[in-house]
């Protein structure tokens, strides 16, 4: 329980959040650890004031294509890792992606994600011809690229074939928390190098971070806050961390929807623009995740446009929702689910204001 005093004083620091877009390590660790229902509100609320600063009452649609759960990576948290042996693994072809976009257009996005693990069928000329025919078939809408770690060139090939943007989460900002995550196959220092690249070639970049993944402690996340502050990412995707019965890390507990939301409301503060998704994790963990997402200050929903006989197999963590229903269903869910939020769901391209075309 916190006292009266030490409630003043958090609500000082929001304030100043608020104000300032910054507060000291332990002032961020202070309102992390904060575990009252209502200073979530005081924050959570200030959140709110910021985000329709920027975006008024609008949520933006993603459609996620999970388009292959190939991987040549081993990432220890992630169901679709290379050597998990007990999955079925898929791959969709450029027909079946181009009739993904096809329905999700009719539905109203007007921006796809694709999303896979880092599978090597798919070379840059694969990605490039898929690419151009995505902008070729649907002028006035975003390609969004999901798919890992790969070459500056790589990334500038993909871009000038007409990919607007990138998510690549860093996942931790702390190199040896990271390594803890990773097997030596992989790096801090490659993952950051990517991110740079690609804001260097132009795309608007998403990053992000599990919560309450293993190991993961509250100077962790304002490390990630630091981090998030230096790059400047047009987006952040954050969701809670959750086992995957076949990893490692079953045994492990998932983290928070509280921590999460309280994050996202952090997040809007710190970053007053920021395009932030509320995630299928943050869904998963809490039965209402998204709604409160988005009462957190979240602005963007990415309900899922793989086709129903894929979604079961690609499972990143366990009790995923969303993975028997088609994609008109989950878009009449989600737009109940945000209408009751009092916000609502927008058809549109959701550029970042740094981004919005002028046309
Ligand atoms: N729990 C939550 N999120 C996960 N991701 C991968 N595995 C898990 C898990 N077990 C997230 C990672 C990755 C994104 C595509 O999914 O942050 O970047
Ligand atoms: Fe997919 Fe609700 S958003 S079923």
């Amino acid at each position: 329980m916190i006292n009266s005093g030490e409630k003043i004083e958090l609500r000082q620091l929001a304030d100043k959040l608020e104000e300032t877009n910054d507060l000291s390590d332990s002032e961020f660790a202070s309102v992390l650890l904060c575990d009252d229902p209502e200073f979530d509100e005081y924050l959570s609320g200030k959140a709110r004031n910021v985000r329709e600063k920027y975006y008024g009452k609008d949520v933006y649609l993603r459609g996620l294509i999970e388009f292959t759960n190939y991987c040549r990576n081993n990432c220890y948290y992630c169901g679709i890792r290379k050597s998990n042996k007990n999955i079925e693994r898929y791959r969709l072809s450029e027909e079946e992606i181009l009739s993904c976009c096809r329905r999700g257009y009719e539905l109203g996005f007007r921006t796809f994600v694709l999303q896979g693990g880092e599978d090597p069928y798919y070379t840059d000329a694969v990605m490039v011809q898929l690419i151009r025919e995505i902008k070729k078939r649907h002028p006035d809408c975003a390609v969004t690229l999901s798919i890992g770690e790969r070459e500056k060139e790589s990334y500038r090939k993909l871009f000038e074939a007409g990919a607007d943007r990138y998510l690549l989460r860093h996942e931790t900002a702390d190199a040896k928390h990271y390594e803890m995550l990773h097997p030596e196959t992989m790096s801090y220092k490659n993952r950051i190098q990517c991110l740079e690249d690609l804001k260097e070639i132009g795309y608007q970049v998403g990053c992000g971070m599990m919560v309450g993944s293993p190991g993961q402690d509250t100077m962790n996340l304002v490390k990630d806050l630091r981090f998030l502050q230096k790059i400047r990412p047009e987006m952040v995707g954050i969701g809670p961390f959750i086992p995957h019965h076949d990893t490692i890390f079953a045994g492990c507990r998932a983290g928070s929807a509280e921590l999460t939301t309280r994050l996202l409301s952090v997040i809007r503060l710190m970053l007053p623009d920021v395009l932030l998704p509320a995630t299928t994790a943050l869904g998963s963990v809490d039965a209402f995740g998204r709604e409160k997402g988005i009462l957190a200050g979240a602005n963007v929903v990415m309900p899922n446009l793989s086709p129903r006989e894929v979604r079961k197999k690609y499972l990143l963590y366990d009790n995923k929702i969303c993975i028997g229903d088609d994609a008109a269903a989950c878009i009449g869910c989600m737009s109940a689910r945000v209408s009751k939020t009092g916000y609502q769901l927008i058809v549109s391209r959701g550029d970042h204001v740094r981004f919005k075309r002028t046309e």
